[in-house]
């Protein structure tokens, strides 16, 4: 980054910067304006403009989309609507993103890298999609899954929700450097109060004001719900001894008939 020049001087560096050009902008107010997106931007860890791409529309009727090529149901996006935004938004320091079900599935690593740069560009297209040329003037194409969506709004609203409780200062430290898939694994379990519900109490440990223990319970509680749930997390990752100790535990735990079912007969 370059030195302050007096012009800028006075102008506070916001650490990110995020565009988002949509058809339906009254779609971000509350997403972005509440809880932990609202008090960053309030805090001045980012700061979020939300644009209406028919500004850039062409003709005397702001057209932004046209009939598809070939024939078939739907509107398309038009190439040169796309790309009168991105030429007046575009910077030497920006990543432009389109929400798209073929990109890259987003993940946390991905949230990790975008909260370390300082301008995104968010492309939110609606109907069939944007033209095909457009692809080529993006830098990253993220899915958020499996599935079709009716705009990139939400999509857009997954990747900033993600990125920016993630920015140094958003929340405490300890929560994102624990939650699930920052170290590769699903989060432990969690418990508050009341000790008992329903029959279910909170495991003896976490309340037994022993630090080493509780972080070692956890650590094993995390390792057991990745075998579970989500082994393929664990296919990849290093592992520290003390990790693969516990993961052994696990197994053999889970190896173990559990006390209800020692001497129980099964009818035939
Ligand atoms: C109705 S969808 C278009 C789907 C497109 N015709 C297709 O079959 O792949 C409109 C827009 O919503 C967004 N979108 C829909 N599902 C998405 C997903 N799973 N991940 C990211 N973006 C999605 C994309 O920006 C997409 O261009």
């Amino acid at each position: 980054m370059g030195e302050e020049t007096p012009a800028d001087a006075g102008t506070p560096i916001v650490p990110l910067e995020i565009e988002i050009l949509t058809l339906f902008p009254g779609m971000f107010t509350g997403p972005l304006s509440e809880s932990i997106p609202g008090r960053v931007q309030s805090r001045g860890l980012a700061a979020i403009r939300v644009h209406d791409l028919r500004q850039w529309g062409l003709g005397r009727h702001k057209t932004v989309d046209d009939y598809t090529y070939g024939g078939g149901a739907g509107m398309v996006l038009r190439p040169e609507v796309v790309a009168g935004a991105l030429a007046a938004l575009r910077r030497s320091d920006s990543t432009v993103i389109l929400p798209d079900p073929g990109g890259e599935v987003f993940g946390q690593a991905r949230a990790h890298d975008l909260s370390g740069r300082r301008h995104l560009i968010i492309l939110c297209p609606r109907y069939e999609g944007v033209d095909e040329r457009i692809r080529s003037t993006v830098d990253l194409e993220l899915s958020i899954g499996d599935y079709v969506l009716s705009g990139g709004e939400i999509p857009a609203m997954v990747f900033v929700d993600a990125i920016l409780r993630l920015l140094p200062g958003a929340i405490d430290a300890a929560s994102t450097t624990e939650e699930s898939f920052t170290a590769g694994l699903l989060e432990y379990p969690q418990y508050t109060r009341p000790p008992e519900f329903n029959g279910m109490t909170v495991p003896a440990v976490l309340t037994s004001g022993h630090h080493e223990a509780v972080r070692k319970w956890r650590l094993k509680e995390a390792l057991r719900r990745t075998a579970a749930r989500r082994p393929e997390l664990l296919a990849g990752r290093p592992m520290s001894k003390e990790e693969a100790r516990l993961l052994a535990e696990v197994g053999s735990e889970e190896a173990a008939p559990r006390e209800d079912e020692v001497g129980v007969e099964v009818d035939q």
